[in-house]
C-alpha cells in the first residue's frame, strides 16, 4: 500500500480549504455519530434500507429507533454485497474508501473474511476503528489509514473497492482513475451514493454535508474514461427515504429526553433542532426524487 499521508500536498488542483472543511466536519462529528449510531463495534454513517410496504413505527422508545437505523444500515450493506456477488466470490482484499468509523470495513472483514484497508481523512477516527476492530476480533484484518483517496498510488492491490457515501467528496475523474489502477483485472468497484436529479437543491445538500455530489451520468463518464464497466445499477431512493423519518424521530426523542432533565449527550438541543429541520427537507427531496440513492457496481475488464 502506497498512500501518501494527508499532509501537505494534494497533487491535484482541488480546493484544499474545502478538503479541510470535510476533515473538520468529520472530526467534529465523532461523538455525535457514536451516540446516534453506536455503540459499536460496527458503527455506520450512511442511509439504510427499509422495507417499502411496512416501514417501522416511530412512536417507539429511542433505543428502538436507534435499532431501526442500525438495522437499515446493515441491511443496505448486506444487500449491496449480495447483489454484487460477494457471497459467491468473497473478495480477499478490500479497499474501503472513506471508511467513517469503520462499520463497513468491519463488515467486510467479519462477514467475508477480507483483509480491509480503510481510508479516512479524520485522523481521530483511526484509533477508534482500531478499538472497534479489536472488539470484533478482526484487528488483524482491518487496517485504517489517514489518507486522501485522490493520492492513492496502489496498483492491482485489491479484489474489490468499496465506497459508501464517500465518493460524493471526490473529484470523480480522479477517483475512477485511481480505483481502476488499484483493482486487479476482473475486480469490482461498488458504491452507495446520492445523485443529483434536480440541481436547485445541490447547494443545500452540499452545504449541509460538505459534499460535492454529482449526477449519475458524470459517474458513468468518469468510469468509462478509466476503463471500468458498469455491471449493476440499482436505484433504492424510495427504500432509503424512510431513513430520514426514523432519524428525525430519534432526534425528537433525544430532545424530549433532554427536556425531561436527562444527562446531556453529544448532541446539543440546537444541533438536534437543526438536524431535524434539515432531515425534514431531505425526506421531501428523496420522496420527490430530486435526489436519488443508487448502488452502482463497476468491473475492471480482464482477470476471472
Ligand atoms: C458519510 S461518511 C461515510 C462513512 C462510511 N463509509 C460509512 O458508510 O459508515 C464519509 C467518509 O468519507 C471520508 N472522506 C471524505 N473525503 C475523503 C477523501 N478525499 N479521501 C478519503 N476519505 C474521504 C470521510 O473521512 C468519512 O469517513
Amino acid at each position: 500500500m502506497r498512500v501518501t499521508p494527508l499532509v501537505p500536498s494534494l497533487g491535484t488542483d482541488r480546493d484544499s480549504s474545502a478538503d479541510e472543511q470535510v476533515r473538520l466536519y468529520y472530526s467534529g462529528k465523532t461523538q455525535d455519530i457514536i451516540q446516534k449510531y453506536g455503540p459499536g463495534p460496527r458503527v455506520h454513517f450512511h442511509v439504510g434500507l427499509f422495507p417499502d410496504d411496512s416501514p417501522p413505527h416511530t412512536t417507539v422508545p429511542q433505543g428502538v429507533l436507534k435499532q431501526h437505523l442500525l438495522d437499515a444500515q446493515e441491511r443496505i450493506v448486506e444487500h449491496a454485497a449480495r447483489s454484487w456477488g460477494a457471497y459467491e466470490t468473497p473478495p480477499r482484499r478490500v479497499l474501503d474508501i472513506g471508511c467513517g468509523l469503520g462499520g463497513t470495513s468491519l463488515y467486510w472483514a467479519q462477514e467475508h473474511g477480507a483483509s480491509v484497508t480503510g481510508l479516512t481523512v479524520a485522523a481521530e477516527h483511526v484509533p477508534i476503528i482500531g478499538r472497534f476492530a479489536r472488539q470484533a476480533g478482526v484487528a488483524h484484518r482491518v487496517r485504517p489509514l489517514v489518507a486522501d483517496v485522490h493520492e492513492l498510488r496502489d496498483s492491482r492491490a485489491y479484489d474489490a473497492v468499496y465506497a459508501n457515501e464517500s465518493s460524493g467528496y471526490t473529484d470523480r475523474a480522479r477517483l475512477f482513475e485511481v480505483v481502476a489502477e488499484a483493482l486487479e483485472p476482473g475486480g469490482w468497484f461498488g458504491l452507495q451514493e446520492h445523485f443529483v436529479c434536480r440541481s436547485e437543491w445541490l447547494d443545500f445538500i452540499d452545504g449541509y454535508y460538505r459534499t460535492r455530489l454529482g449526477t449519475r451520468s458524470e459517474y458513468l463518464t468518469a468510469a468509462e474514461a478509466a476503463g471500468l464497466e458498469l455491471v449493476r445499477d440499482e436505484e433504492v431512493t424510495d427504500s432509503v427515504a424512510e431513513f430520514w423519518v426514523q432519524s428525525m424521530a430519534w432526534n425528537t426523542a433525544e430532545l424530549d429526553r433532554l427536556r425531561a432533565g436527562g444527562e446531556p449527550g453529544a448532541w446539543s438541543r440546537e444541533r438536534l433542532q437543526q438536524s431535524t429541520l434539515a432531515h425534514s427537507r431531505l425526506f421531501r427531496l428523496w420522496r420527490d426524487h430530486a435526489m436519488e440513492t443508487r448502488l452502482l457496481c463497476f468491473r475492471k475488464r480482464g482477470g476471472r
